[in-house]
């Protein structure tokens, strides 16, 4: 077991670089360029044991956090140095289908693949992680997953807690299981999911962060393999959940701030919150998971999963210039329309996950949907198989989530205020979601995030084309 809880600070994943800016000689424009090498390193978990052997970009797990203003366009090369294929997705961006990490789109051992990102969207916390054919769960575990943010000055301006691993700070969970060695164990074989009993932040299992006594801005992404989690904050030795704000999510920041006391986080979600510190100096704050709330989630749980992290708050009181406006933005929501033009059934046949009855390898018919390109679209996603729970990802798009049934769970006010690209399917949930699709032609993928689920093989395409009718 271990037992270093809340003793090692957070690690913060390193700003990456460009290593040149070039002209796109068309738009007259700079394009930032990137390396990253994927390849092995050690990772020591266990104070102990034998370190972790990974495999991750640029030799570190989570990846380096690329940071990009909004309009300027980057390539990124990823050079395979590792002993197994990969495919490169960066998961919140409408790159061009050739960019956008399909399964079977493989960079083997030696190879390189450059890869061109747009950055034209609203500003977000984006992530690239691994996305090849049947074993994306392993290639996401052992390391391949990073952030990335697309940053603006109209975002800068509204005074919001800022600087990068300053006050601006990205929280990126995962959930794993080791070996009695130390060694992380392998999800090959895995046909269900892999909960994981060792909670990570940013790569270190239970991390505390010392803070001052004011307002912070955390990045959430939840890139663990399987498991959701029921976000609460509350003082050391006390079960009162402390209010936050939660100021954005997938696709960037909501209209206007949600104040909540829990926040469901299902994987590959993301949600912005501040935490107001200021009222307790001197005092320390935990950031727990609350183990099955009302049956949202079905994961397994462990002697420690109900701990994420702990804040230690210095003394105060200290000047704090940041702000949370009433109003952020206006959010670009898809023009509404009324009529479902897609329905999806998530179920499990065969001791296989399945899409309306068909699997990512049935290349006959896995293209569930053509979808004239410009067009808005309602898809109804119905989670009908069970005890399982799916969170849906739609690669291309950010979409509305318009309405949720099934459960006692309505939509929350912070998926609404919002756009999204992932949601969450509990037990029994029906949810329609609303996207326009644009700007490109081409086939692009949409699964379930429970990476397990992905390579087995909850996972289709739709087809976005010019050809109407
Ligand atoms: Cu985050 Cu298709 O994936
Ligand atoms: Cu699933």
């Amino acid at each position: 077991t271990y037992s270093q809880i809340y003793q090692v600070p957070l690690p913060i994943p390193p700003k990456k670089e460009p290593k040149k800016i070039v002209t796109n000689p068309v738009t007259g424009k700079d394009i930032w360029y990137y390396e990253f090498e994927i390849k092995p390193f050690q990772q020591q978990v266990y104070p102990n044991l034998s370190p972790a052997r990974l495999i991750g970009y640029d030799g570190i797990a989570p990846g380096p956090t690329i940071v990009v203003p909004r309009g300027t366009e980057s390539v990124v090369r990823f050079m395979n140095q590792a002993d197994r294929e990969n495919s490169v997705h960066l998961h919140g961006s409408p790159s061009r289908a050739p960019f956008d990490g399909w399964a079977e789109d493989i960079t083997r051992p030696g190879e390189y693949k450059d890869y061109y990102y747009p950055n034209y969207q609203s500003s977000r916390l984006l992530w690239y992680h691994d996305h090849a054919l049947g074993i994306t769960a392993e290639n996401a575990y052992f390391g391949q997953a990073g952030a990335y943010l697309i940053t603006d000055p109209a975002e800068d301006a509204l005074g919001l807690p800022s600087g990068y691993g300053e006050f601006d700070i990205p929280l990126i969970l995962s959930s794993k299981f080791y070996n009695a060695d130390g060694t992380l164990k392998s999800t090959a074989g895995e046909t269900d999911s892999t909960w994981g009993d060792i909670i990570h932040v940013n790569g270190q299992p239970w991390p505390f962060m010392d803070v001052q006594p004011r307002k912070y801005r955390f990045r959430l992404l939840n890139a663990a393999v399987s498991r959701s989690f029921s976000l609460y904050l509350a003082a050391t030795g006390t079960t009162t959940k402390i209010p936050f704000q939660v100021i954005a999510s997938d696709a960037g920041l909501l209209e206007s701030p949600a104040t909540v006391s829990d926040l469901y986080q299902s994987m590959a979600e993301r949600y912005e919150i501040v935490i107001d510190f200021s009222g307790f100096a001197g005092k320390s704050i935990e950031l727990r998971n609350q183990v099955k709330v009302g049956g949202i989630g079905t994961d397994v749980d462990y002697t420690n999963t109900d701990k994420v992290m702990k804040f230690n708050v210095g003394p105060g009181p200290v000047n704090d210039p940041s702000t949370v406006p009433a109003s952020l933005r206006k959010v670009p929501f898809p023009k509404s329309t009324t009529e479902i033009d897609h329905h999806f059934r998530f179920h499990r046949s065969n001791g296989e996950y399945q899409i309306n009855g068909v699997v990512f390898e049935d290349v006959q018919n896995r293209v569930l949907a053509k979808v004239p390109r410009g067009t808005v679209e309602i898809w109804e996603l119905e989670n009908s198989s069970g005890g399982w729970t799916h969170p849906i990802h739609v690669h291309l798009v950010d979409f509305r989530v318009l309405k949720r049934t099934g459960s006692k769970r309505s939509v929350e006010t912070y998926e609404s205020k919002g756009l999204k690209d992932v949601v969450w399917l509990a037990k029994g949930e029906t949810v329609l979601v609303e996207a326009h699709y644009a700007p490109w032609d081409g086939l692009y993928m949409f699964h379930c995030h429970n990476l397990i689920h992905e390579d087995h093989d909850m996972m289709a395409a739709f087809n976005v084309t010019d050809l109407v009718g």
